[in-house]
């Protein structure tokens, strides 16, 4: 139920608003005066303000501003009898949500609360699922350990400046997770954080992606083209996998670090930029300069401020709290029940996690699956090691003397039969979605539809 206030000094208007208001489910207080109604603004009591331009003493606009400042969730609607469109079009800049000439009709402003009301519910809503989304792991850096508590102390602290970060650590540590914090934490934040694999981008084209081609620069360049340096203007530039750079390009980053402008391909006019540089690597990037495999000039300008996230074997405290915090969105959305047990817990931490916590994720993502709605049971969590001999010991001995769609198909109805034909277990225990699963399933005229 939104929490109406009505201000006016006209005693008549409060009251015939209230009645017509109060009766459609909302909580109406009344005020004569801006002066009065301050206090219940500040003490974020109010959802919606009807407030008329003209009072006795601070006037409709003052408290507009007034309110935006102590109380930016607040919608604020504006009343006027003195229709004038340049009050009007100061108030809706100033942050109103709308405004209503005097005289209006009781229906335009039941109908203009119940618009606002219903738009409120679903930010809230949304605002709910955003952080259902990030207790899932959708977003936070999840651990307790001091390795983690000194990456998100490294963030703290540079997030706020425009120096170049390096992350470094192997893969599926979480180093893009760091340098999404690290943009989020920064005034670039409203600005664009743009993603460039140095390792997936065909080294033929990295130039052309980075750094943007005019028409004709080569053959099919039909039109000029803006590289990711030039979209990122303002905001972040997040190079993934930078040991993968070619050294020429190396030496065209490092211009255009220092210098914040570069040449596009077939371009004569350099492009200025302001764009923050975030940079990762799985590689020991010190080492790799040392050999001659990586600049050492650039190495040693991304590493003014380098931050390394140790592999999860070497904080294994953080397992806890990041499965925990995955698996409570999945006993919330009843996918799974129950706490996770004691032994699983210290099963998890008996293995050495080379995927790190992708790795963590994607085994307990399989449990959740396997688990079909009750506990996670220990045969569901699938670590190597822990895993039954399935037969993969004779893979060498097939290869050569069977297909590769043999041997799925050979899979895949073993999967199925160790599952007892549960189709969600069998594409847990292979890795698979239960889509892709079906999809193999009917390549391969494996079982005839039957949903479980
Ligand atoms: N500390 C953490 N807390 C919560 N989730 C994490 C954490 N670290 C990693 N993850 C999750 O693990 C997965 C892998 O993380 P991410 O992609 O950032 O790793 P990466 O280091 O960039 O790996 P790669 O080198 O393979 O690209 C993501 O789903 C991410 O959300
Ligand atoms: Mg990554």
């Amino acid at each position: 139920m939104s929490r109406v206030l009505v201000i006016d000094d006209e005693e008549k208007i409060t009251r015939i608003l209230k009645e017509a208001i109060a009766p459609e489910g909302y909580d109406v207080k009344t005020c004569s005066g801006a002066e009065e109604a301050l206090p219940l603004i500040e003490k974020g009591d109010i959802d919606i303000i009807l407030c008329d331009l003209r009072l006795g003493g601070m006037d409709g606009l003052d408290l507009l501003r007034r309110s935006r400042e102590i109380s930016p969730g607040t919608d604020f609607v504006m009343m006027t009898a003195y229709a004038s469109t340049s009050t009007a079009v100061e108030a809706m800049r100033l942050g109103a949500y709308e405004y209503l000439i005097k005289p209006f009709q009781i229906d335009e402003v039941t109908l203009l609360l119940r618009r606002i009301s219903e738009r409120r519910e679903l930010m809230i809503e949304n605002l709910a699922l955003r952080e259902k989304i990030s207790l899932t792991g959708g977003g936070r850096i999840l651990g307790d350990s001091p390795a983690i508590k000194t990456v998100l102390d490294m963030i703290g602290k540079v997030a706020p400046t425009a120096t170049p970060v390096l992350i470094q650590g192997e893969s599926g540590t979480g180093k893009e997770l760091v340098a999404i914090e690290i943009h989020e934490g920064s005034a670039r934040a409203s600005k664009p954080f743009i993603v460039i694999n140095c390792a997936a981008v065909p080294e033929n084209l990295l130039e052309a992606e980075l750094f943007g081609y005019e028409r004709g620069a080569f053959t099919g360049a039909v039109q000029k083209k803006p590289g990711q340096f030039k979209l990122a203007d303002g905001g972040s530039l997040f190079l993934d996998e930078i040991g993968e750079l070619p050294l020429p390009l190396q030496a065209k980053l490092l211009r255009a670090i220092e210098n914040g402008e570069f040449l596009p391909l077939g371009g004569n006019k350099p492009v200025k930029v302001d764009v923050r540089i975030i940079a990762a690597t799985n590689r020991d990037l010190e080492k790799l300069s040392a050999s001659g495999g990586f600049r050492q000039d650039l190495f040693y300008r991304l590493n003014v401020f380098p931050i390394r996230i140790s592999p999860l074997r070497e904080r294994k405290e953080d397992i806890l709290p990041i499965a925990q915090a995955f698996l409570a969105g999945r006993v919330a959305s009843g996918e799974i029940s129950g706490e996770i047990s004691g032994d699983i817990v210290e099963m998890l931490k008996g293995y050495s996690w080379p995927g790190n916590v992708r790795e963590l994720r994607n085994v307990l993502e399989r449990a959740v699956i396997l688990s079909g709605g009750g506990p996670i049971e220990r045969e569901y969590i699938m670590i190597p090691g822990e895993e039954p001999d399935t037969g993969g010991n004779g893979l060498s001995a097939l290869v050569g003397r069977k297909s590769l769609e043999e041997i799925e198909r050979s899979l895949i109805e073993l999967a199925l039969e160790k599952a007892g034909g549960n189709k969600s277990r069998a594409a847990g225990l292979l890795g698979i979605t239960r889509r892709t699963l079906y999809s193999r399933m009917e390549k391969y005229g494996l079982g005839k539809g039957g949903d479980q």
